[in-house]
């Protein structure tokens, strides 16, 4: 009995030991070697503050909203980054480190040095997410790593090539169209505030279901809701595990793999199981090709990537022309002279100038993801910096979109004006603008998102005009994209600025 307790307290004893090493190690030891390390290159932090991902005005004021008073104002990455903004301007450093719980965190503002560090995607890889409920969000492409990336990237790629995105017109058509005749019926011919936000989500949520899930995607855009449910419980970082919607997309795939006409073949899904038989066939192994659960996570990526980032861009692009009505105007005289009341097709999306140029303006100020997160496993050379092992990194997307030695002294200001050439000579030649990420992991999705918004603003400019309502309060804010979190109530106005009968159809030529 007294050998089986001795045993017993010598197990307990030594299981503390170990674990306390552990956490002994991650707690303080490799911070400190880091911090060493990190210092060694001059680089200094003032504190040790312990943050979430991105702060609002300040890691020590969570969950409270910097709202301007201005609705006309940019420094907008002040208002989203404050605390990573002060720590950079009080590091005066294109490279600076703050305290990401025991960790730096390094952030990296530096053109040259971003787009080296995206280019290299087998050294500076994405990290696997801490919260592991975030990784049920999706975990295809976007957290893929090394030969398991190139494989996914492989087959996923055909599947939003150009061509095919043209199949996709009909079903952005349809969405978009539900949308103008649900706000036709609430401003009944006149003027009334909505709250846009929700109705962009839906017709987001909507057209991403019918692109990823064509004839199913009534199946499809139930779990994309219950997908949007938990995103909301992630973010909140509750506990509760549950992973929706899995077995459906399975009894869909499973279904769409009996399947064989070409109908089946022009959606998201219906490419990627093409696309993936093909690598299969030809390399003559299944393994080179995706499993079903694989399948379904690109499907949840899909709903991700698609639907809070297009969200988005959609609605700052109709804050940010009400708060500039002379683009409106600009935007709605072009439509009108490319399309009038004609369906707008795919040839005379391409060639919406001021549009394409807005675009990118709102993406300059407003980029849905303010920064790309990438690890370090090994000590590794960045320019003339070597970074330890364990380093996380942020790539500042956002501080970059405004900075203004690369931008001009009018970098605070909205003007699309500066994209009128190629995106270069807004950047004075400095590679700048990475709203979609670059290098071999670059956005899988910017034809899609491009194409869809242009569509739905065509659609939206052409019926109605809008402005901003005095309940409308601006607070760009980062959750999972930066969003507007009071929504974005605008007074809109139907006018039918095509002249045309005003009777919607949805059908497709
Ligand atoms: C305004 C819209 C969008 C923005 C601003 C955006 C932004 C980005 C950025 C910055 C990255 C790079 C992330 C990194 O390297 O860490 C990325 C990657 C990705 N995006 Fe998007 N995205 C948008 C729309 C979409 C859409 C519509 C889809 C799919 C339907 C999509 C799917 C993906 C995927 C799968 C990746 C991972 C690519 C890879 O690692 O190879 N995105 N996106």
């Amino acid at each position: 009995m007294e050998v089986m307790s001795a045993a017993v307290a010598v197990a307990v004893a030594v299981t503390v030991a170990v674990y306390g090493w552990r956490f002994l190690k991650w707690v303080w030891l490799l911070p400190k070697a880091m911090e060493k390390s990190l210092r060694g290159l001059g680089w200094f932090t003032s504190d040790r503050i312990y943050h979430s991902h991105y702060p609002i005005k300040s890691c020590h004021v969570y969950n409270q909203y910097s709202i301007t008073s201005d609705r006309n104002v940019g420094g907008v990455e002040s208002l989203v980054m404050g605390f990573q903004c002060t720590s950079y301007n009080a590091q005066c450093s294109n490279i600076f480190f703050t305290w990401m719980g025991p960790k730096p965190m390094v952030h990296v503002t530096k053109p040259q040095l971003i787009r080296q560090i995206l280019a290299d995607y087998n050294k500076f890889q994405k990290p696997k997410y801490g919260n592991p409920l975030a990784s049920l969000l999706g975990k295809g492409l976007v957290d893929a790593n090394g030969d398991q990336w190139a494989k996914h990237r492989k087959i996923i790629n055909p599947a939003f090539y150009v061509e095919k995105l043209k199949h996709m017109l009909p079903a952005f058509y349809i969405s978009c169209s539900e949308m103008i005749n649900k706000w036709e019926g609430i401003t009944k011919g006149g003027s009334v505030e909505v709250d846009v936000y929700p109705h962009l989500q839906t017709m987001t949520s909507d057209v991403i279901s019918r692109t990823a899930f064509g004839s199913s995607y009534e199946e499809g855009r139930k779990i994309f809701e219950l997908q949007h449910e938990l995103a909301k419980l992630v973010v909140k970082d509750m506990q509760s595990i549950y992973i929706p919607g899995s077995r459906t997309v399975k009894k869909i795939i499973n279904k769409r793999l009996k399947e064989t006409t070409d109908s089946t073949k022009e959606d998201l899904l219906g490419l990627l199981l093409d696309s993936n038989n093909k690598e299969i066939k030809q390399k003559g192994n299944n393994k080179f090709g995706l499993s079903i659960d694989e399948v379904i996570e690109e499907c949840k990526v899909f709903y991700f990537g698609g639907q809070e980032t297009t969200v988005n861009l959609l609605t700052w692009t109709m804050i940010s022309l009400c708060q500039h009505t002379n683009w409106q105007d600009r935007a709605r005289a072009e439509v009108l002279e490319m399309f009038g009341d004609r369906k707008p097709d795919i040839d005379g999306l391409n060639r919406l100038k001021t549009i394409n140029m807005i675009l990118h303006e709102v993406l300059r100020f407003y980029p849905p993801g303010v920064g790309m997160p990438r690890m370090i496993h090994e000590e590794t050379k960045v320019g003339n910096l070597t970074l330890p092992s364990g380093s996380p990194l942020i790539l500042h997307l956002m501080l970059l979109h405004y900075n203004a030695e690369i931008w001009g002294d009018d970098v605070n200001e909205f003007n699309p004006e500066r994209f009128a050439e190629v995106v270069s000579n807004a950047t004075k030649k400095q590679a700048s603008f990475f709203p979609f990420g670059g290098g071999p992991c670059i956005c899988i999705g910017q034809n899609f998102t491009m194409l869809e918004t242009k569509l739905a603003l065509v659609m939206i400019l052409r019926r109605f005009s809008f402005k901003l309502s005095p309940s409308y309060s601006h607070a760009p804010h980062v959750i999972l994209a930066m969003q507007p979190p009071f929504g974005a109530q605008l007074i809109l106005t139907f006018s039918c600025f095509c002249k045309c009968t005003c009777v919607i159809s949805v059908g497709f030529p």
